[in-house]
């Protein structure tokens, strides 16, 4: 079974290679490697013995597809591929719709011409932007606040549309809650290219010594301790949920919509105790004023995915934690420079550890 996985080199694209390999899939990666590099290929190669074969190419180049569709037999899309910075999509709104949306249409039509129908769609809890009420369900009001949310929830509809006309058709939405932690061998991880915009990379490269102390955005909201709560889900537990959506349709035409979470949350300054406690490493932080845009607790209900997928995260705050700090201790730098030193100065074996 053939599996095309746009943005397969990326952080959650890779993780559900891996998951998929296992599974059985053979993985096409399709990725222009405007935010990865190929040396994820290799790293996948290394923890599940399968090289992916790996086309570099832009999901909006209907030509690219067309190759793709044309030389492999494929049975189903993950589509990862897009801008993905909230910050970002507010100064260049342009380039996201383009790639987020235009990149969706054309491998949509590219699937609709080869008769390939199974589609599984990155959404994210952004869709629901401020919610009314906590825990998030699936029904609740989406109120996108960013060009990036937009992004979602234009392409939501569009598939909502597509299985209303042609309902052969099988396509999970997943709206992803805030995905972190890496794979245990601590090969492949979240490799932000610029100073990272999220907390759990932020924190790990405070750990590894790449930035001096976090800032804690806000101190004063209306939380058990000040500190902004989420629901964090290990990117592990997010890709084995890819898995049940795809086997969901495999028995199931049609549009699934459902939130990946964990359904608890945790606060700021509680992923920064677990941080501490996993990695042995003091995080200097210091609270200051709160981030605009930041909305003060959100998390899933995760009940839907528990009954239609029987699916469920497995992987606790400390496990992400560790998987994190693991990825980051042996690889300081991201995938761009070699490890072997700084693993051995910190005594890490990342093949061995659990
Ligand atoms: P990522 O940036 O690590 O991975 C995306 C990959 O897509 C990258 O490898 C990039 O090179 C590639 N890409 C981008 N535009 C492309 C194009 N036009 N053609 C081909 N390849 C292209 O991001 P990620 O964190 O792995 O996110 C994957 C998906 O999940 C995205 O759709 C994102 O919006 C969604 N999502 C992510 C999060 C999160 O916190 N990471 C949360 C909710 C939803
Ligand atoms: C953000 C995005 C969301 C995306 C998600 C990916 C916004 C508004 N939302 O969510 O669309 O899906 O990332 O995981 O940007 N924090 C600090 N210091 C930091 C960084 C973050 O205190 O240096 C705090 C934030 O204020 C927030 C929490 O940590 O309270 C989590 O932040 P972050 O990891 O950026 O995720 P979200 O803002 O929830």
């Amino acid at each position: 079974m053939n599996i095309l996985i746009t943005g397969g080199c990326g952080y959650i694209g890779s993780h559900c290679a891996v998951v998929a390999i296992k599974a059985g899939w053979h993985p096409i990666i399709l990725d222009d490697l405007s935010n990865s590099g190929e040396f994820v290929i290799e790293r996948i190669h290394e923890i599940t013995g399968v090289r992916p074969t790996f086309i570099r190419g832009d999901v909006r180049d209907a030509t690219t597809l067309k190759e793709v569709f044309s030389s492999w037999e494929i049975d189903a899309v993950l589509h990862f591929a897009a801008h993905k910075a909230v910050g970002e999509s507010v100064e260049v709104p342009l380039s996201y719709y383009h790639n987020n949306v235009g990149g969706t249409l054309t491998v949509l039509e590219a699937m609709k011409e080869y008769g390939v129908k199974t589609f599984v769609f990155s959404s994210s809890a952004t869709v629901y932007g401020e919610p009314k009420e906590v825990p998030i369900q699936e029904h609740s009001p989406r109120n996108p606040t960013s060009p990036y949310a937009r992004t979602k929830v234009i392409i939501e509809d569009i598939l909502a549309d597509l299985t209303e006309a042609e309902p052969d058709w099988r396509i999970a939405r997943l709206r992803y809650f805030n995905p972190v932690g890496a794979h245990e061998s601590g090969l492949i991880g979240e490799d932000p290219r610029d100073t990272p915009n999220n907390l759990m990379p932020y924190i790990a490269q405070v750990a590894v010594g790449q930035q001096e102390r976090l800032s804690v955005f806000g101190g004063d909201y209306p939380t058990r301790d000040g500190t902004c709560l989420r629901d964090y889900i290990h990117v592990m537990d997010l890709a084995e949920g890819h898995l049940a959506a795809l086997d969901h349709l495999r028995g199931n035409e049609g549009l699934l919509t459902v939130n990946l979470g964990t359904g608890t949350n945790s606060s700021v300054l509680e992923v920064i105790g677990a941080f501490q406690k996993a990695s042995g490493q003091d995080i200097p932080y210091e609270i200051v004023g709160r981030r605009p845009g930041d909305v003060s607790a959100y998390w899933a209900d995760a009940s839907l995915a528990k009954q239609l997928l029987g699916w469920r995260a497995k992987r606790n705050l400390a496990a992400m934690c560790a998987d994190t700090w693991r990825w980051q201790a042996a690889n300081p730098s991201g995938f761009r420079k070699p490890t072997e030193a700084r693993q051995h100065r910190l005594g890490l074996d990342s093949h061995s550890q659990t």
